[in-house]
């Protein structure tokens, strides 16, 4: 199948907090007017936390957004490391923790639903509280690419995987070129060659 048509489609970028994780997503979209969706990979930390906790919270990142916060939270696991120990965090009404600074806004919900898509879950929130943080311009999935230069990881719904090389497998960084350096360090994420796929 061609996809390509898939790529005019435009997103925005979100931090979802539970209870214990916390990860990005571009795969937030409000459905109705009190109800929203995500589409969370299973293998992320934070779908176990949604479909145990059914309580969250979305923060809609501003353009200024720390490219660490990105890195931290689009790119490891709440598993095995506490994402939000180098930030200034705030607790909202369930007392889950979000990140205030630079979010335009705060979006509290609880999972009414969830629909099984294989390598995905979708879960359907109702929002129960909103709150502006901000008025500083949201950030685009585009703006992330385009402008940021940011890279989209293999676990996020929109990844294809377009180049030959090699991939980290801890953060889908991908090296175009025929060897992989043995003393090569990925840019992204710090990781040593030696956790590197050979892609083609
Ligand atoms: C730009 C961007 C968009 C992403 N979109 C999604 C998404 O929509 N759904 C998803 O499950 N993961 C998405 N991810 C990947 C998760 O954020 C990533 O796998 C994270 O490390 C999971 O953390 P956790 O294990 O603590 O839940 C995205 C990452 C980035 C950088």
């Amino acid at each position: 199948m061609n996809k390509e048509g898939l790529e005019k489609i435009s997103y925005g970028i979100y931090i979802i907090n539970t209870q214990n994780s916390g990860c990005i997503v571009n795969t937030l979209t409000r459905v109705t007017n009190d109800k929203i969706i995500i589409a969370i990979n299973k293998e992320n930390y934070t779908n176990k936390m949604l479909k145990e906790n059914k309580k969250f919270n979305a923060t809609v990142l501003t353009k200024n957004t720390d490219m660490n916060i990105i890195q931290t939270f689009g790119f490891t696991s709440s598993k095995e490391n506490n994402k939000y120990k180098n930030y200034k965090i705030e607790k909202d009404s369930n007392n889950i923790p979000y990140i205030k600074e630079n979010m335009a806004s705060l979006i509290e919900c609880e999972v009414i639903n969830e629909i099984d898509l294989d390598t995905h879950t979708i879960f359907i929130a109702n929002v129960i509280n909103t709150q502006k943080l901000s008025d500083e311009e949201v950030m685009t999935y585009d703006y992330y690419h385009k402008i940021k230069k940011g890279i989209t990881p293999p676990k996020a719904p929109t990844y294809e995987q377009k180049t030959k090389g090699y991939r980290c497998t801890i953060c889908g960084y991908i090296y175009e070129g025929k060897t992989l350096p043995k003393n090569f360090v990925c840019p992204i994420c710090g990781a040593p060659a030696t956790v590197f796929e050979k892609i083609d």
